[in-house]
C-alpha cells in the first residue's frame, strides 16, 4: 500500500469527488429520517496543502486554490455551498493563513470524512474505514472523542458487506479506492452489486480514474445499476506528464434534484479549472 492521499488533496479530482459529496449529503439529510453514511477508503480525515506531501506534488494548485481563486460572479450554489465548506475546515483547523483573495486557497483541506461529519445532524450515523495504518492513525486522531464517528482500520470493502443494509434505512457509501490494484475496478463493481442486492435503495458515491475510456464503460455496465447518474472532469492539459487528468464519479439512486445541482455546477468548475465536465 503505498498510496496516500496527502500526495493528491484538493486536486481536480477531490474538487469533482467533494463538490458533489457536499451535495448529496445537503439533499439527503434535507429529510427528516436518519441517515447512515460509510466511506469505504476515508484517508486520513484531513490535509495541510503547505506540508510534506502536499507541498511535494502541488496538486491543489489546480484543484481547490484555482477554484478559491475564481471570480465569484454567477458561481452555482452547490460550489459557493463546497467553498464555504472547505473555508469553515481551513478556518477552524487550519494555520492563521486563511482561505480567500489573498492567499487562492486554503492551507488546510478537508477529506471526505471531515465534509461528511461537518454536514451530519445528531442521531445520523458515520463510518469511516482507512487500511494505511498511519493513515488510520491520523483519522483516529483527527475524530479522537467525536462520538458520531466510528473510525475502523479495515478493509472497506469488507465492512460494505457487514454493514448493508443499515437499519435507518437510508445511507450514503462513497466508495473511494487508489486504484493501486490492476483488479480494482472488478472488485468495486463486485462491491457495488454485492452492496445494491442488500440494501438496493442505497445511494452509492463511486469515484474512478479515467484513464482507459473501454475499461471505465466495463466497469459502468459492470455496475448493473437501473438509476445511474455519471459525472466527469477532464483538464485541458495533460497526457504528457503522465499525472491524471480525468476522472468520474458514478453515482446510483441520486436524491431528488442532485442532476439539476451538478448539471449547474459541473460546467461552471469546469471552466474555473481549464477543463471539460459531462453529466450523463
Ligand atoms: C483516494 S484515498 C481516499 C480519499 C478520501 N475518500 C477523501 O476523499 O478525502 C483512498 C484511501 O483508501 C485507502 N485504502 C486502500 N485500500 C483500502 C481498503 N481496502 N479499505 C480501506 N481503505 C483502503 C488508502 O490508504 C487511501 O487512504
Amino acid at each position: 500500500m503505498n498510496y496516500r492521499h496527502g500526495y493528491h488533496a484538493g486536486n481536480f479530482a477531490d474538487v469533482l469527488k467533494h463538490a458533489a459529496l457536499c451535495e448529496l449529503l445537503r439533499l439527503l439529510l434535507s429529510k427528516d429520517k436518519k441517515l447512515f453514511v460509510l466511506d469505504t477508503h476515508a484517508g486520513a480525515g484531513g490535509y495541510d496543502l503547505g506540508g510534506e506531501l502536499a507541498g511535494r506534488t502541488g496538486e491543489a494548485e489546480a484543484g481547490i486554490a484555482r477554484l478559491a481563486a475564481a471570480p465569484r460572479d454567477g458561481m452555482p450554489a452547490a460550489v459557493a455551498r463546497y467553498l464555504a465548506a472547505v473555508a469553515a475546515y481551513d478556518r477552524k483547523f487550519g494555520p492563521p493563513t486563511r482561505m480567500g483573495a489573498a492567499t487562492g486557497g486554503p492551507r488546510r483541506y478537508p477529506g471526505s470524512p471531515r465534509l461528511v461529519r461537518a454536514a451530519l445532524r445528531p442521531g445520523d450515523r458515520f463510518v469511516a474505514c482507512e487500511l494505511h495504518p498511519g493513515d488510520a492513525l491520523a483519522l483516529k486522531r483527527e475524530f479522537a472523542g467525536d462520538r458520531a464517528v466510528e473510525v475502523r482500520q479495515a478493509d472497506g470493502y469488507q465492512v460494505l458487506k457487514a454493514v448493508l443494509p443499515p437499519p435507518e434505512r437510508r445511507g450514503l457509501i462513497l466508495i473511494d479506492p487508489p486504484f493501486e490494484a490492476a483488479d480494482e475496478f472488478e472488485r468495486l463493481a463486485r462491491a457495488v452489486r454485492h452492496g445494491l442486492r442488500r440494501f438496493a435503495t442505497g445511494c452509492f458515491a463511486i469515484w474512478y480514474p479515467i484513464k482507459d475510456e473501454a475499461a471505465v464503460a466495463g466497469f459502468l455496465g459492470a455496475l448493473a445499476a437501473p438509476r445511474l447518474l455519471t459525472m466527469t472532469l477532464r483538464l485541458a492539459d495533460g497526457g504528457e506528464t503522465g499525472k491524471l487528468t480525468a476522472c468520474g464519479l458514478a453515482v446510483i439512486n441520486p436524491p431528488w434534484r442532485f442532476d439539476e445541482a451538478m448539471a449547474e455546477a459541473l460546467p461552471w468548475i469546469a471552466r474555473a479549472l481549464g477543463g471539460k465536465a459531462s453529466l450523463n
